[in-house]
């Protein structure tokens, strides 16, 4: 283990911005952490943890201790007649950990194919995409308190995930490294495909006719049309959550915008896809100096090139204000802003 000074984080966030940190070091098991957490560096130092960097946005250079999480491996740790347990190590490449399983035939996480990141990071927001969450095939993880460097044991209910969220945003922000994640896969599982463009891709009939193998392939092809390939163009996927609205609100709204799309959520509240108010408000393509929304999916905020943190940050706000304008709607932000 070994503390590097000044490093450039361009090649270690999505967004490619290249902002720099005091210091920086790997840790890829409990010696390493245990060696670091000892050094005055860290001990005198505010700290990131860093998985695939692709939900954060540095606005400048972050002058504390950028902590890389590459705990590694994946293994199969038991099963019973209907589930498998799979635990991967933090640092692993949360695709790599979609491929082991599809690979298995194990069912759970097939929707969540090419999702950038890692396994320590998705319990964090919750990952979610094309119907399937982190939290519905989640059993529990493993972390270390960075303050105390105890070992702490989460159950998934500890987690308190919710809709791109968890512990992790709240009462233990910035406090822990995970470093194994444990999910519950299924052995027979059901294909879900409930999310439209899931079934067109796969001109869908019965859905017990497609393998988990398929349901990723055609999941696959649905995000490199719609999203961004984060090895092109830099970006961090949504770059605002898809906001929740009361049902009263979103009937008066309604009222003056017929076509406004709403899916009633668990809680009663009704769900807007943010990528409609944004391109609804003229920003779908739309580009400003180095900053733009991708022209086939306004919810994402793509770095054209040589853009800075400060000056995306500063295009999403004037996104956020003409939603606000014209729905009053204030969008929230998916990304970590740095
Ligand atoms: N829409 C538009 N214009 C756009 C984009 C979207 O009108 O430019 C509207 C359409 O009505 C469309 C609806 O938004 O039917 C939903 O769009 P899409 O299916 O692309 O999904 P999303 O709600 O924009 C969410 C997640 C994505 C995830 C997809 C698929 C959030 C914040 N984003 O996006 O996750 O891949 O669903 O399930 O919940 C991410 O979190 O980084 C991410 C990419």
């Amino acid at each position: 283990m070994t503390i590097q000074k000044n490093i450039s984080l361009k090649n270690l966030n999505t967004f490619k911005i290249d902002a720099y940190c005091d210091y920086f070091a790997r840790v890829s098991n409990n010696d390493d952490f245990h060696e670091l957490t000892a050094t005055s560096e860290f001990l005198r130092s505010k700290k990131i943890i860093l998985g695939g960097g692709s939900n954060m946005l540095f606005t400048k250079n972050f002058d504390g201790m950028v902590i890389k999480n590459e705990y590694a491996g994946i293994n199969i740790i038991g099963e019973d007649e209907d589930v498998v347990f799979v635990k991967a190590g933090g640092g692993v490449v949360w695709d790599d950990l979609v491929s082991f399983s599809v690979r298995k035939n194990l069912g759970g996480i097939e929707n969540l194919a090419l999702i950038p990141g890692t396994a320590g990071a998705a319990p964090v927001q919750n990952i979610g995409a094309y119907g399937q969450e982190l939290k519905d095939s989640f059993f529990s993880l493993e972390a270390l308190n960075l303050e105390t460097g105890n070992e702490i044991f989460l159950k998934k209910a500890d987690c308190k995930f919710g809709y791109r969220t968890s512990i992790f945003k709240n009462e233990l922000k910035n406090k822990t490294i995970v470093t194994h994640i444990i999910l519950r896969l299924k052995k027979n599982p059901i294909p879900d495909v409930t999310y439209g463009g899931l079934k067109r891709e796969l001109n869908y009939t019965d859905r017990s006719t497609y393998t988990i193998a398929e349901i990723s392939d055609a999941i696959r092809k649905i995000r490199e049309q719609k999203l961004p390939d984060p090895a092109v163009i830099g970006s961090a996927g949504s770059f605002f959550k898809n906001p929740e609205i009361k049902e009263l609100q979103y009937l008066k709204l309604k009222e003056i915008f017929s076509d406004m799309p709403g899916y009633k959520t668990e809680s009663g509240l009704v769900k807007i896809p943010a990528g409609w108010l944004i391109e609804q408000t003229g920003w779908k393509g739309k580009e400003i100096g180095n900053v733009a929304t991708y022209s086939k999916q306004a919810l994402v905020i793509i770095n054209k090139g040589s853009a800075t943190g400060s000056e995306v940050l500063e295009f999403s706000e004037k996104i956020k204000r003409s939603v606000i304008e014209k729905y009053g709607i204030a969008l929230e932000k998916e990304v970590n802003i740095f």
